[in-house]
């Protein structure tokens, strides 16, 4: 028998990585991971214990505590912190700006990558978002995909999605983002080997579904 499916979905913040992962894992009958919150969800429980975030030291020595469990439901994905139910607080302001530095700190990426990795070996195929999906988490997952847009296509939609903050403070937040997670030494943002790169400023969410739903049915006919 052949392994499960994997779609890997790697990009910038804003690039439309959760809603196009979400409406290809709905079309395909697929599970799907949220990387991405798990590293916020790790991110929110250091603030809560009052850890420096600031400090690759002080996180990495808390970075084995906090139990996180992901749903991989694609219309109703779920995170909890030690059965907090997080998905809410997970997405403040507070989170966003603590997340990268948190997220570069080795430790952290080391017990979330196998926490991901149990995930993913579940039963089922599973669509994957992420930074490093494609580069390191399974990098021989059989369809992956590089999102892009362009810094203010990307601002409109966050802001619209987080409802009405100021576009350009989400702008500033998005690219400071980006810099720390392409520039961070462990796994850093990169279009992994192998990946199609689709850039989505000028399509609809529709239109790049479509386009990732057509890679994995190409993919099928291959093997
Ligand atoms: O996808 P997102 O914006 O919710 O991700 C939040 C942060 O988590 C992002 O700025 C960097 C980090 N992240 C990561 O380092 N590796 C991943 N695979 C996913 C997210």
């Amino acid at each position: 028998m052949s392994s499960p499916l994997v779609v890997a979905v790697d990009g910038t913040s804003g690039s439309g990585k959760s809603s196009t992962s979400r409406g290809v894992a709905e079309r395909l009958g697929l599970r799907y991971l949220d990387t991405g919150a798990m590293f916020r969800a790790m991110t929110w429980w250091m603030l809560r214990q009052g850890v420096d975030v600031h400090d690759p030291a002080a996180v990495a020595a808390r970075a084995g505590e906090p139990e996180i469990v992901s749903g991989t439901d694609p219309t109703a994905p779920t995170i909890a912190v030690d059965g907090t139910d997080v998905a809410v607080a997970i997405r403040q302001e507070d989170v966003n700006a603590a997340v990268s530095p948190v997220s570069a700190v080795p430790e952290v990426r080391a017990r979330l990558l196998a926490l991901q990795r149990e995930v993913i070996a579940a039963d089922g195929g599973i669509v994957v978002e992420g930074r490093d999906i494609g580069s390191v988490v399974v990098p021989d997952a059989p369809v992956k995909v590089y999102l892009s847009a362009d810094p203010a296509a990307r601002a409109e939609r966050r802001t619209a999605e987080e409802g009405g903050r100021d576009v350009e403070v989400t702008r500033a937040s998005l690219l400071a983002r980006d810099q720390i997670d392409s520039g961070r030494a462990t796994a850093p943002l990169t279009m992994a080997d192998g990946a199609v790169h689709i850039d989505t400023t000028d399509h609809t969410l529709a239109e790049v579904i479509a386009q990732v739903v057509a890679l994995v049915e190409d993919a099928g006919a291959r093997t």
